[in-house]
This record gives C-alpha cells, sequence and structure tokens, in this order.
C-alpha cells in the first residue's frame, strides 16, 4: 500500500499532511510513504528528514499515479482554495479538509475514477475519535494565534504594567464564541495579562469560560441556541438582531474583540454590524475569525485587514499557518490516527460499520454518499 503526500498547492498553505517523525507509524501499517519534493518545507521539514525516516521523496506525478491513498491538507479544488485532486489512478482514495458542504470541480474527477473521498473535518466527536479531530486541533491554533495578532495590531500593552513613568491599564478582550477557539483565546489572553470577557449562545459556555478566568457576559436571549453535539444551532434573524443590540454595549467597552461564532455547515453568523463598529473605541481591534466562512463582523473582508470608523478589522484565512509547524505536527497526527482506523497490514479497509468511516466517507468508490456532497451536487 502507498501512500501519498502531497505538497499543498493552495496560496498561503503552508503546512503538509504528514511529518517525518510519523512516517514510521505508517510503515508500522505496511504502507510505504512516498512525499512530494519539497512538501513539509514551508512547515520547518526538509526532504532529508523523510528520508531519514523512511519515506521516498519523489515527483508530483509519480505520486498521484502511484499512490493507493493520496494524504493532504486540503482537498478540493484550487479554485476554491484547495489542492485540486488529480486522480492517478482508479479506486485511489484521497484524505484532506475537504469542505464537503460545497461541490468542488476536481471532486467529478474522483467520481468518474471511482475513487473515494474521506473528509477530515466530518471526524465524529466520540471519544475513540478525538486524537484524530482536525477541527478541534486548528481551532485551538487559530484561538492563540488570533490573540497574539491582537496583541501585536492594538497600539496598546494587554497587561496592565506599573512603571515609574505611570500605570499603564489593562487591555479589554471580548471574545464571541467559547468552541475550542474561544477556550483557547480566553486562555492566552489571560496569560497576557488582559481583562477578558466572553460570550457564548450555548449556557454550557459559561462554566468553561469562567473556569479559565474570563467574565462571562450574561445576554437575556430567551431560547437556548444548543444543537446537536455540543454545537450551537443557526438561530433566526430575530435572535441575531437581539444579540447584536445586546452586545453593543460591551463591544463598545473593550479594546478588542475575537469572534469565533460559527454553526457547522452554515455561513458564520453576522453578529457585529457597521453601526456596532462605529460605537466602538477608535484604535481598537477586532479579529475575525469567522472569515473563512464570511465573517461574523459585516465589515470583514476575508484575507484582508482593513480600518473602519477607526477600528482595525482583521479577517484572516488560514491563520493556522502561520504557525505551520505545530499545525502540521498536530494535523499529521490526526491523520495518521485517522489511517490507522481503517488501514492494517498493508490493506485499506472502508467498513461503512465503523462510525467514523461512514461519517468521513463522502465519495466511495465514485458513490457520493451521505449529505454533504448530495446537497451539493443537487441530489437531495
Ligand atoms: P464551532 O467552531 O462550531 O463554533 C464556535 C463557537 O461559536 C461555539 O461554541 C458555538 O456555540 C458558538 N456560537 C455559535 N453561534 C453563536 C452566536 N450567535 N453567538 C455566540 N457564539 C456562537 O464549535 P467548536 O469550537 O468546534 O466546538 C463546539 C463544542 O464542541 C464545544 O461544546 C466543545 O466543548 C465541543 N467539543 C467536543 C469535542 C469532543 O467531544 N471530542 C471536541 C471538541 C469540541
Amino acid at each position: 500500500m502507498i501512500v501519498g503526500v502531497l505538497r499543498e498547492t493552495a496560496p498561503g498553505e503552508k503546512r503538509v499532511a504528514v511529518i517525518p517523525a510519523h512516517v514510521p507509524l505508517l510503515a508500522k501499517l505496511g504502507c510505504e510513504v512516498r512525499v512530494e519534493k519539497g512538501a513539509g518545507v514551508q512547515a520547518g521539514y526538509a526532504d532529508s528528514e523523510y528520508e531519514e525516516k523512511g519515506a521516498v521523496i519523489a515527483d508530483r506525478a509519480a505520486i498521484t499515479a502511484g499512490s493507493q491513498i493520496v494524504s493532504t491538507v486540503r482537498c478540493a479544488s484550487s479554485a476554491d482554495g484547495g489542492t485540486d485532486l488529480e486522480v492517478g489512478q482508479e479506486g485511489q482514495v484521497w484524505v484532506g479538509i475537504a469542505d464537503p458542504f460545497r461541490s468542488h470541480a476536481s471532486f467529478d474527477t474522483l467520481v468518474k475514477q471511482k475513487g473515494s473521498l474521506m473528509s477530515m473535518e466530518l471526524i465524529p466527536r466520540i471519544t475513540r475519535a478525538q486524537s484524530m479531530d482536525v477541527l478541534s486541533s486548528m481551532a485551538n491554533l487559530a484561538g492563540y494565534q488570533a490573540v497574539l495578532t491582537a496583541a501585536t495590531t492594538l497600539p496598546k500593552m494587554f497587561p496592565m504594567m506599573m512603571t515609574a513613568a505611570g500605570t499603564i491599564v489593562p487591555a479589554k478582550v471580548f471574545i464571541v464564541g467559547v468552541g475550542v477557539a474561544g477556550l483557547q483565546a480566553i486562555a492566552t489572553a489571560q496569560r497576557l495579562g488582559a481583562i477578558v470577557s466572553a460570550y457564548d449562545v450555548r449556557s454550557a459556555a459559561k462554566e468553561q469560560a469562567e473556569s479559565l478566568g474570563a467574565k462571562f457576559v450574561q445576554l437575556d436571549l430567551g431560547e437556548g441556541a444548543e444543537g446537536s453535539g455540543g454545537y450551537a444551532k443557526e438561530m433566526d434573524e430575530a435572535f441575531y438582531e437581539k444579540q447584536r443590540e445586546m452586545m453593543k454595549s460591551v463591544l463598545a467597552d473593550s479594546d478588542v474583540v475575537i469572534t469565533t461564532a460559527a454553526v457547522p455547515g452554515k455561513p458564520a453568523p453576522r453578529l457585529v454590524t457597521e453601526e456596532m463598529v462605529a460605537g466602538m473605541q477608535p484604535n481598537s481591534v477586532i479579529i475575525d475569525l469567522g472569515a473563512e466562512r464570511g465573517g461574523n463582523c459585516e465589515l470583514t473582508r476575508p484575507g484582508e485587514t482593513v480600518t473602519a470608523h477607526g477600528v482595525t478589522i482583521v479577517g484572516p484565512l488560514n491563520l493556522v499557518s502561520q504557525m505551520a509547524g505545530s499545525a502540521s505536527q498536530l494535523y499529521s497526527k490526526n491523520m495518521v490516527t485517522y489511517l490507522q482506523n481503517v488501514i492494517a497490514d498493508g490493506e485499506l479497509t472502508l467498513d461503512l460499520s465503523d462510525e467514523i468511516t461512514d461519517a468521513t466517507l463522502v465519495i466511495h468508490n465514485g458513490e457520493i454518499r451521505g449529505q454533504y456532497l448530495k446537497s451539493a451536487y443537487g441530489k437531495e
């Protein structure tokens, strides 16, 4: 069984799907690992390190033609900011973050070639799959990096500082959305000495935010927004309108606002309007982690930093690539643990009675399955 590891082609994508230290784990499963020349360089992993761990370095065409499994960070279509599926042989299996809620031109090739696609962001949140949970490992890093970005953008210090030249008051940081990214953002901003408050529509988030030292902002919005699997559910416009109204004064009193609010498979809820931005203090900063899904703030321009009403609004795309070394280490562990679930003795078994395989397999031998691509392809 040959497992190929490609160099990512999406602009700004510096991660690599498998790091050298994890090559022996795949070898133990009976796999030969072929890595595209230079695949790990931007994450700090040289070709020679892969070779030392037993991988073969090859060119892209040889990998796509010769591998039964192709392992990527982002596989979708280059037009959609991913790596095209260059399917090199019939029945090939592609694994990666596949953005399965939309159809992508390059998926057609896989369908035609009776291949399979395994989408890492669909790993179910069950105990057995925790070490495969790509969304958690990446959100954790994004929360950390969001705070560092805010701290270097804000023209003020985060911690209180008492000096002979006067006292600097600590920055006030407000975090909207207390999931994995929000919790890491709270912890990081606390460590930097800011005064941190947070809000989430899920009531369970209150205790978690408080346990990290943040003040939980209570908004009396009536109905809870708890969805299934620990996620939030999508609410109607009237709910969001009320939420925006209630958050206005909190924003006006914050130096930094970090928004991480998300609803699985949906565009990011619009929680910060232009009017709310206009009510913030000049020189304050918004870091919108919802930018990849359109943005939690209506002034966010994904991939750009803009200034409006004196407020700097950062809409980062793929923030984790700024820490490509650590991000690749975690992603690679997620990927290899996932492959350990489907490969044994050099044989790949896609067992649909396995909860993890069932949840993540969006194309199986050329058949589109699950709710994801079917709706995107208009079949459901
Ligand atoms: P996510 O990335 O889908 O959403 C981020 C946060 O935004 C969530 O906390 C959500 O409640 C919040 N949100 C949505 N709409 C909002 C709004 N209008 N206003 C404010 N906040 C809003 O979620 P993430 O970070 O992936 O995790 C969410 C949950 O899953 C958490 O309860 C977490 O503890 C749980 N989880 C469970 C795991 C497991 O069982 N293995 C692993 C990781 C997380």
